[in-house]
């Protein structure tokens, strides 16, 4: 048994998450969070909500109200959301909880201490009208780099490279639209190319970085790092700790990535084993494994391990980082405020939490861009979930109950060999396999796959005939092995779509909760003479 910390990317609580946000963070993570804890792993899935910096100052000036009670709101709309989802977190926090904000300036003053920190006095883009400086998302222009037109002060969506706000060409404020000033004022940075080494050493042996995480990150590292600067001149975010840094914040990012392990402090003081976070995040065997969109690449696989590097504590670095590409809606990128895209709380309004799990995780974008359609959605739900998975379902269930008055049948003893039997076999060590390696969409097909072979194998053994010709041995071995077909595929499904697998599960006349069971069982048979449920359809096809 290992300890595992499984975390997924803080969605900024200005906006509702989209559909994209989700695939690329909470669900992925979730997905593997569940996993493991049926393998018997001990897993702690941390995240929260990332409250402070410009998004959140931005929007709260656009809606006329203040930065405390939007988060306020949005947190309480968000956190339900994830409830809603089924995401499984053990700690669902946020990054003004007391216990990140003091995590946070103790961490930065150690780091200080340690001759990571270091002030300067720059030049900064200042608007005149809104008489403020212009950080992050408070400016936007075109990216020097590749020449994105709508690149921010901070990061570049178009490349995904980190930014100055002084670099941008044809730079504007984000508010009033006004042309910036330069203006001095004085901030903190944090040494980052001192781990410059160290960082290549990092990339180069981190277990499981997918392929776009490694080949950004090792570019970058190839551009050569600069210093990153700690503070902004913002109101909204927590107080910088430096001596002499009053009136000044943190960035908003060197703040929320340390939120992983505020989090877990928070998680085990919650369920009073106050020490414990220590045997995660101290202990050389425990796996990080952080989810994220690209765009969030450099901060997880460069800025966090080079600030845990330089803390020289001995925390754990990322294990694992998995980094998906874009979701695009019907071909184009999500946008609030082109109103492109759908959101999690609409979605839900829609369709079952499970057509969208099942919906989302086979289109994941591993590897590259994909795109959620409506005739996507539709082919998925009706012919994957409903005729693939549904009808073998539904018919085993059924033929169970009219011919053998609804009692699992004794086998013969040779049903080990039949083929449906061996397949389950096979996915299900395909699926394991897939599922270690974070191939989430390819372990989700295997499966899909497995409900197609059971729907096979029932049409090549038609026991309704064979009942017909009177061999009731032959169709008690056929429903036998398709039932424990289906008791696989409701374990496997469990990661994915957790509340149809139970319902599976339930049907089979089993009394637990199928996420409490082992991973393994799946390849466990099924006592003969145990009573199975009524069935009723799981999936109702869509329109
Ligand atoms: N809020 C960021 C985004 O949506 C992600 C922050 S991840 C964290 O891009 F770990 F730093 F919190
Ligand atoms: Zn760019």
């Amino acid at each position: 048994m290992s300890k595992w910390i499984v975390t997924c990317a803080w969605p900024y609580v200005n906006y509702i998450p989209h559909l994209g946000t989700m695939i690329g963070s909470a669900l992925s993570a979730d997905v593997i969070a569940r996993y493991l804890r049926m393998k018997g792993e001990e897993v702690v899935f941390v995240s929260g909500s990332d409250e402070h910096g410009t998004p959140i100052e931005v929007e709260a000036v656009r809606r006329g109200t203040n930065p405390k009670s939007l988060c306020d709101e949005n947190h309480r709309k968000i956190s339900e959301l994830f409830k809603r989802w089924n995401i499984s977190f053990d700690n669902y926090s946020r990054t003004e909880s007391e216990y990140h904000k003091e995590f946070v300036k103790n961490f930065y003053l150690r780091l200080y201490g340690k001759g990571f920190v270091y002030e300067e006095e720059v030049e900064l883009p200042f608007c005149p009208r809104c008489q403020r400086f212009l950080p992050d998302r408070f400016i936007s222009g075109a990216c020097p780099y590749c020449n994105f037109e709508d690149a921010r002060g901070d990061q570049c969506d178009g490349c995904g490279r980190l930014l100055e706000p002084l670099k941008l060409l044809q730079p504007k404020c984000a508010i009033c639209g006004s042309k910036p000033e330069v203006k001095k004022t004085k901030h903190w940075f944090f040494d980052f190319p001192k781990l410059t080494e160290k960082l290549k050493e990092y990339i180069e042996s981190a277990p499981l970085l997918t392929e776009n995480a490694k080949n950004m990150s090792l570019s970058l590292l190839k551009e050569g790092l600069r210093a990153r600067s700690l503070t902004r001149d913002n109101k909204w975010g927590i107080e910088a700790p430096f001596p002499g840094s009053e009136g000044k914040t943190i960035y908003v990012w060197m703040e929320a990535i340390l939120g992983y392990i505020s989090a877990t402090i928070e998680y085990f003081a919650n369920v009073g084993s106050k020490d414990k976070w220590r045997e995660y995040w101290f202990d050389k065997k425990c796996r990080l494994l952080c989810f994220i969109g690209k765009d969030n690449i450099p901060f997880h696989t460069l800025i966090l391990p080079a600030l845990l590097m330089a803390s020289n504590e001995g925390y754990v670095l990322p294990w694992g980082v998995s980094a998906t590409e874009y979701l695009l809606f019907e071909g184009q990128k999500f946008s609030k405020s082109r109103r492109i895209g759908i959101w999690i709380d609409e979605a839900l309004e829609m369709f079952p939490v499970d057509y969208w799990r099942y919906v989302l995780l086979s289109t994941r974008p591993e590897g590259r861009d994909s795109s959620f359609s409506w005739s996507v959605f539709k082919e998925l739900v009706n012919t994957q979930l409903n005729d693939t998975l549904g009808n073998f379902v539904h018919r085993v269930l059924t033929f169970t109950s009219r011919t053998f008055s609804s009692l699992i049948p004794a086998p013969r003893s040779s049903w080990v060999s039949e083929e449906l039997w061996v397949q389950v076999l096979k996915r299900f060590s395909a699926c394991t396999h897939n599922l270690d390696n974070l191939r989430i969409k390819d372990a989700l097909q295997e499966v899909m796959n497995l409900a197609r072979d059971g729907n096979k194998y029932l049409n090549e053994q038609a026991p309704w005939d064979l009942i017909k010709r009177g061999d009731v041995e032959r169709a008690s071995t056929c429903i036998y092995v398709c039932l424990n077909a289906i008791k696989s595929l409701s374990i496997m499904l469990t990661p994915f779509i957790p509340t149809t697998a139970n319902e599976i599960w339930k049907a089979l006349g089993l009394q637990s909760h199928v996420w409490e069971e082992s991973w393994y069982e799946a390849t466990k048979p099924l006592e003969p003479g145990t009573r199975i449920l009524e069935v009723k359809p799981i999936f109702t096809k869509i329109k």
